[in-house]
């Protein structure tokens, strides 16, 4: 009887053993599909980032890329809180479904706040630093453009533009930089366009193309500025892109986007998931000897 118990428990262990294996077996295949190794650098892990014009179109994405990188404290800003915040709720979602993340360490939060208004950047900020205590990677993608002839623009949708586009990536890179720079420095990308360095046909878009120009010398003015603090100041230019921005000008003039497939050497609009690996490159310690500089993902354009 004692030796049948003994073959018995021992045909346990080995059933047991051999279905350990197996699933350790399964495990590490499984690990290898949903973690292929890359570069350390490029992870976001431990980063604390915060994103403008996050709740939809290229901001969302961004935080999805830093996200699928390893960020687990993440703020989401854009204009209206409940957008913001349903965006942040989104993003969680994702981050728990996406990988093997404890949920317990993630921290993503959705705020309000204009960018055109400095004493809401500064706010945003204030509340960025209760949460977290630093700040490492900031992107300023909110960003709004308008089709209007030089003769038809209304002055005051003008100053709206330059109040968000410029102003506002100015308020949101200096209040990132006074964070920054106590802790050691970090990076921050400031989102400008293809329109920085070419002039789009046919729809005109004067005061925009001027505004995104304005941002990339302002990320190369900053960059001098604060190269020996350790703050980063670089430039992340799309091409077309097929977001709610585009997609707005589309929906009045279908023909529009073949020409700018035909215009674009690649022969396509960008998928906002493009960007991905420029925005984590950027915005992670991969890039940590560049400053000033534009990365251009727009599928040719400026080439032609
Ligand atoms: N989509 C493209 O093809 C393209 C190409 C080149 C550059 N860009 C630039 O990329 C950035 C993002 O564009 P997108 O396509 O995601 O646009 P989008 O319109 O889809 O999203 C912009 C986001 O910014 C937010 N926003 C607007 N004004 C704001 C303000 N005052 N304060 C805070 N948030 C504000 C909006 O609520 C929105 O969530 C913009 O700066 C845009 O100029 C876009």
């Amino acid at each position: 009887m004692a030796t049948g118990f003994v073959a018995r428990q021992s045909m346990r262990m080995r059933a047991a053993l051999s279905v350990s294996r197996s699933a350790s077996a399964r495990m590490s295949t499984a690990s290898a599909t949903v973690a292929p190794k890359t570069l350390p650098s490029l992870s976001m892990q431990g980063k604390v980032c915060m994103v403008t014009g996050a709740a939809r179109g290229l901001g969302y994405e961004f935080c999805r890329a830093f996200i699928s990188s390893g960020c687990t404290s993440l703020a989401v800003v854009d204009l209206k809180e409940e957008e913001a915040r349903s965006a942040a709720a989104e993003l969680k979602t994702f981050a728990q479904t996406s990988g093997d993340v404890d949920p317990n360490s993630l921290n993503i939060i959705g705020i309000e706040c204009d960018v055109s208004s400095e004493q809401n950047v500064q706010k945003a900020y204030g509340e960025i630093m209760s949460a977290f205590g630093r700040i490492d990677s900031v992107v300023a993608s909110a960003g709004i453009v308008e089709n209007y002839t030089a003769f038809d623009y209304p002055y005051d949708r003008i100053k709206k533009l330059y109040d968000i586009n410029v102003h506002g990536s100015f308020f949101t890179a200096r209040e990132a930089a006074r964070n920054m720079i106590p802790n050691g420095g970090g990076s921050i990308v400031l989102v400008a366009s293809m329109s920085a360095n070419i002039v789009n046909i046919p729809q005109p878009q004067t005061p925009y193309n001027a505004s995104k120009a304005a941002v990339k010398h302002m990320a190369s003015s900053l960059a001098v500025e604060w190269a020996k603090e350790g703050v980063r100041v670089n430039v992340l230019s799309p091409g077309y892109m097929l977001t709610k921005l585009t997609r707005t000008i589309l929906s009045h003039n279908q023909e529009l986007k073949k020409t700018w497939e035909s215009l674009t050497p690649m022969g396509k609009m960008g998928d906002p998931e493009d960007l991905a690996g420029a925005i984590v490159f950027l915005s992670s310690d991969a890039s940590k000897f560049m400053t000033g500089s534009e990365i251009r993902v727009d599928g040719g354009y400026c080439c032609t």
